[in-house]
């Protein structure tokens, strides 16, 4: 049978394509573009479908990410989690069209992403499979696999930690930021400029919502104007990360009981979410909102959790969705460095356990320990669809 993968680009999915193709299956490999940046040329594979949903995960995912102005854990935009049902969503899409019987990721079988894929059908997940994790023998030996079959490597050696990248944010986790004790390095600050470096003069923008949706952003002082969803996001992007705004560094907790340090970068979400709270603010029902702000918190912890496409998930976005009727109004934003950084930190009361998140270490926690948790959030959901 064919099994369409998801890629990312990255060593592990080269890898896991090469193992399935010594499983004997065919491979279809299948890429999301939601504007990270990735060489898409680079790649093992001989024949990849590339498809650009920017636009779709603008409208469909961050629009409502903005409306409900939620955080998880009161600090984090969620763009990795957001992401991960609008690729599952295009995965199964083409799973149809091209009849492919299997579909399989490359996640780790640590984090968070493992579940949001798998929560949506029945995924193969290698790095969950002692056959080929017990074959590779964990990242360290991933290069190695590589080496040893031919996979092209690109010249310049990866980056001391994992990245992920999309049009919300990118994120860096494990490696240096695994211990919250040390700072994020320099080479880190990508999306959102160093706040050392950043401009001491304002820019001033005007941002236009209709229906709570942002629907026209203007720059004061050059006069600049962006009226369609993904230009004026980028551009937000663009203006907000120059200014140094949109960095966060956390530790999070993570669905498979772990904390997590993770830094994020989200200059575009973070000033929409300032702008849309004043827009919020000026024209909702008081009472309306104080019932809305418990559901921007359930949205956060079903849109982390992987539950994007549940029952729950969905009467929930209808009701953040309702409740922008009346959300609409213009506001201007001086966009400076405005936010507080963490630098690191360290506390004897720590909960961080560094041991089990740690990518390199096989421990007393087993990646295929995460299988059995999905499996019962399944029985909810067999239950609703039949
Ligand atoms: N912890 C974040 C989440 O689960 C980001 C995960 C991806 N980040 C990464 N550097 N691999 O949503």
């Amino acid at each position: 049978g064919s099994v369409v993968l998801a890629c990312s680009g990255s060593l592990d999915t080269s890898c896991i394509l090469l193992w399935l193709k010594e499983q004997g299956y065919d491979i279809i490999a299948y890429l999301v573009n939601i504007s990270q940046k990735e060489d898409f040329e680079e790649f093992g594979a001989k024949k990849v479908f590339i498809e650009d949903v920017s636009r779709e995960f603008v409208e469909e995912f961050i629009w409502l990410a903005i409306q409900s102005s939620s955080l998880y854990e009161d600090r984090y935009l969620l763009g990795t989690s957001l992401a991960r049902p609008c690729i599952t969503c295009k995965q199964m899409e083409i799973t149809q069209w091209k009849g492919g019987k299997y579909v399989s990721h490359s996640t780790t079988g640590k984090g968070n992403n493992q579940v949001r894929f798998e929560l949506i059908c029945y995924f193969a997940a290698p790095w969950r499979m002692p056959e080929f994790y017990k074959r590779v023998k964990g990242y360290n030996n991933l290069m190695e696999y590589a080496k040893q079959h031919g996979i092209p490597i690109s010249v310049t050696p990866q980056s001391p930690w994992s990245m992920d990248e999309n049009l919300m944010h990118i994120s860096y986790q494990a490696g240096i930021p695994e211990n919250p004790k040390n700072q994020g390095p320099p080479g880190l600050y990508t999306k959102t400029q160093d706040p050392a470096k950043a401009p001491n003069t304002p820019d001033i923008l005007e941002i236009e919502f209709k229906k709570g949706v942002p629907v026209k952003v203007s720059n004061v002082k050059d006069g600049t104007t962006h009226q369609t969803s993904l230009e004026l996001f980028m551009y937000l992007n663009e203006v907000t990360g120059k200014q140094g705004v949109g960095h966060i560094d956390i530790v999070e907790n993570c669905f498979i009981e772990m904390k997590s340090r993770g830094i994020h970068q989200a200059p575009a979400g973070t000033i929409l979410y300032h702008a849309h709270l004043d827009t919020k603010a000026f024209t909702m029902d008081w009472e309306v909102r104080k019932i809305k702000q418990g559901l921007g918190l359930k949205f956060a912890e079903l849109v982390y959790t992987g539950f994007w496409h549940s029952p729950e998930c969905e009467f929930v976005r209808h009701c953040i969705t309702q409740s922008q009727e009346q959300v609409e109004g213009k506001v201007q934003v001086s966009v400076l460095e405005v936010q507080v950084y963490i630098l690191g930190q360290e506390s004897p009361l720590s909960l961080y356990n560094e041991e089990p998140v740690v990518m390199n270490v096989q421990c007393d926690y087993e990646p295929v320990d995460a299988t059995g948790l999905k499996e019962y959030h399944h029985l909810q959901s067999k239950v609703t669809a039949r």
